[in-house]
């Protein structure tokens, strides 16, 4: 069955919301090299590398089912941040918001009974559930450190322990 246009339309916008994350991730990236904290940096790496395999799974799916995938500009990333707690605060509102981007297309896919984008979406929905998780227990790590650098730095060496996520593009 072809793909029905609002559909197709909001995979697409979804798949810019990816693309911004991962762009978003990157500039954290930079702020973390630039104040020398290279285990959070190799962490938002992978991080930034996921939200590029997300965008990448919506990309096949739309393909797939015959759509067409639109790409739209990405927005400038904010590069300002303050603190190690700024960034996740950032992060975690950033995944928050994705969550509600992805149940909205979830909704739009149930009006109109499209079942194979809603099996498709299970997927997000899950992972959205990780990754505000994610997001909401390293932030109280680094509040739960607060001024303790020392606390910081050892958190610093677990976070470049993250291990590579399996490719879940055929998943
Ligand atoms: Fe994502
Ligand atoms: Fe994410």
């Amino acid at each position: 069955m072809a793909i029905d246009p609002k559909i197709q339309a909001a995979i697409n916008q979804q798949i810019n919301h990816e693309m911004t994350a991962a762009y978003n991730y990157l500039a954290m990236v930079v702020y973390f090299d630039q104040i020398n904290l290279s285990g959070f940096a190799f962490w938002m790496r992978k991080q930034h590398e996921e939200e590029l395999a997300h965008a990448s799974k919506l990309f096949q799916y739309l393909s797939d089912r015959g759509g067409t995938v639109e790409l739209q500009a990405i927005p400038k990333p904010s590069a300002q941040f303050d603190s190690v707690a700024h960034v996740f605060q950032a992060a975690l509102a950033m995944e928050q918001a994705n969550t509600a981007s992805i149940n909205s297309v979830y909704a739009l896919a149930k009006e109109i009974n499209d079942y194979a984008t809603l099996s498709h979406l299970q997927w997000f929905l899950d992972e959205q559930v990780e990754e505000e998780k994610t997001m909401e227990e390293t932030l109280g790590l680094i509040r739960f450190a607060a001024d303790d650098k020392s606390a910081l730095l050892t958190l610093n060496n677990q976070m470049a322990n993250r291990p590579t996520e399996p490719d879940t593009t055929d998943a």
